[in-house]
């Protein structure tokens, strides 16, 4: 049997996840946006704070590294092992749990945590993420999971940040710029479609490689949930001032909505 050649260039969906998260937010911005709206709903460094759909890493080990005690969940096994990569490489520690949201009950006590959050755009992804398919029905069968979950694992009192596809967005292609990596100079654009008969929402990446001239695509499919549905999916399963279009400094990308247990 053949070994794969190395002189060809692939990336991992964390990989080019984390090379996005580059280009579409000003990191540093979105983190003391965060850190300012979550102090404002009394989240503090004696909180215990569950990062669901942790995904590479951001902005789990940022929160770390200013001295927040945060676990991380992920249902993608390649994620946590991103996340790992990367908090050794900035020489953090963090606990990152392989494990979906429909698990978090069993993970953790009822009432650990003080604050959970769950952002990127993630629980539109509930039941498709690195999947080439989607079922709508299936995928809001496992937001309204996700979400009892997270209730369950929040303490009485406690917070959720959970953000969405920003209401506005239109089906349009977007050049997200090039970004140097270690196969040279890649170039990023993305496509993002809207079924609104069937709920789905495509996010195709595509990346140029401009040494080779090489072009990759990556498709995602995801649940399009609405602002309306996200805030009746919430107070269904019993969240309480739910308040949506949450302004945080940085997040520029998502809609942002906060409620309490
Ligand atoms: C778009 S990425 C965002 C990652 C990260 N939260 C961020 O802000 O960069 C979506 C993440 O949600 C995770 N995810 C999707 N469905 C999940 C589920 N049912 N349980 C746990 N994690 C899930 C994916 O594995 C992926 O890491």
């Amino acid at each position: 049997m053949g070994s794969a050649r190395d002189d060809q260039v692939f990336f991992s969906l964390p990989e080019i996840w984390d090379l996005c998260l580059d280009k579409i937010y000003n990191k540093s911005k979105y983190i003391e946006g965060l850190i300012h709206i979550l102090t404002s709903y009394g989240i503090d460094k004696k909180s215990l704070i569950l990062d669901a759909g942790c995904g590479s890493g951001f902005p789990a080990l940022d929160l770390v590294e200013r001295g927040y005690h945060v676990t991380a969940a992920d249902k993608s096994s390649e994620m946590v092992r991103q996340i790992g990569l990367n908090a050794k490489l900035r020489g953090l520690g963090i606990e990152a749990r392989h494990a979906t949201w429909s698990e978090l009950e069993r993970f953790f006590d009822k009432e650990q945590f003080d604050l959970v959050y769950c952002r990127g755009n993630s629980l539109v992804y509930a039941a498709s993420w690195e999947q080439n398919w989607i079922v709508p029905a299936r995928s809001q069968e496992e937001i309204q999971t996700a979400l009892r979950n997270f209730y369950s694992v929040l303490k009485r009192g406690g917070v959720l940040y959970v953000d969405v596809i920003n209401k506005k967005e239109k089906p349009h292609e977007e050049d997200i710029g090039t970004v140097n990596t270690k196969h040279g100079p890649v170039r990023m654009t993305w496509r993002i479609e809207h079924d609104q008969i069937h709920k789905i929402r495509s996010w195709t990446m595509q990346l140029v490689f401009l040494n080779s001239g090489e072009v990759r695509t990556y498709p995602s499919y995801s649940y399009l949930l609405s602002n309306e549905e996200l805030a009746q999916l919430l107070k269904d399963v019993g969240f309480s001032k739910i308040k949506s279009g949450v302004k945080v400094k940085g997040e520029t990308n998502y809609d942002v909505f906060i409620a309490r247990k």
